[in-house]
């Protein structure tokens, strides 16, 4: 059981165009106030004008990935420094999309977690298992697994970071997790942080896959879902502020 303020964080992923991003931006300032925490990850060459447009503002932004290193010959990547310079209060890693098309492994994600806080950035770490693996009974050790490899890394830090539960096959599937299966999951993640940190119920615990507006207030209803990873309908104004408007 959680007693922290909500989140709702929106993942867009590889969209976003100058126009489409201003538009998206006054849509859901212009929708304020919230009752709960809310910020976007945006694609790194837009942090700059999201940090613009957001400053003066309540609302956070973040990044979608970040380098375990701190600097060097690693081309094409951004260091959690670098995020922090464009005042990035947050960073997704370990996102599913870039476990399966990057080949991250639960310790490089890891790595990347503690990079984040090492930087002032809170990381959002992903974890959610497949079709296949939930099939199998498999989804208690796939999440646990790739949540003990932060929490190892991340030793007394633990509490700093956010986690978000992003099962793959609800992943911009349309097909959302009941509201049952999230909460089962999220009280066995719950656990595991409170057995290494003692304090788990400040640690946020996102759900992420198909969140809409219409199902949105029926997963915050659980006392383990304190907010959400959006995708898809993160997109569009008018339904990420439904969904930031059901989180509190
Ligand atoms: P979705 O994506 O809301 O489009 O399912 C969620 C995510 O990948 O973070």
């Amino acid at each position: 059981m959680s007693a922290a303020r909500r989140l709702v964080v929106g993942n867009w992923k590889m969209h976003g165009s100058h126009p489409a991003n201003a538009e998206l931006l006054a849509g859901i300032l212009g929708a304020r106030p919230f009752g709960c925490d809310v910020a976007v990850c945006v694609p790194f060459p837009y942090l700059s004008e999201t940090a613009v447009s957001l400053a003066a503002s309540d609302l956070r932004w973040g990044a979608q990935d970040c380098s375990a290193h701190a600097q060097g010959a690693y081309t094409g990547e951004v260091s959690a420094a670098m995020l922090a310079e464009f005042g990035c209060r947050y960073a997704i890693v370990g996102h599913s999309e870039r476990r399966a098309l990057h080949g991250e492994s639960d310790q490089g994600v890891a790595d990347k977690a503690k990079a984040a806080l090492g930087s002032g950035v809170t990381p959002i770490v992903c974890v959610g298992e497949t079709r296949e693996q939930r099939e199998a009974g498999e989804t208690a050790a796939v999440v646990k697994r790739q949540l003990s490899a932060v929490i190892h890394t991340l030793a007394h830090c633990v509490s700093e970071m956010v986690v978000a539960y992003e099962p793959v096959w609800a992943i911009g599937t349309g097909l959302s997790a009941t509201p049952q299966q999230a909460q089962e999951v999220h009280e066995l993640l719950r656990a595991q942080l409170q057995a290494a940190s003692g304090h788990a119920s400040r640690i946020r615990i996102l759900y992420g896959g198909s969140v809409k507006p219409d199902n949105a207030a029926v997963l915050f209803s659980q006392p383990d879902i304190d907010g959400a990873l959006v995708g898809g309908a993160s997109l569009k104004a008018a339904d990420f502020v439904a969904i930031c408007r059901a989180a509190g």
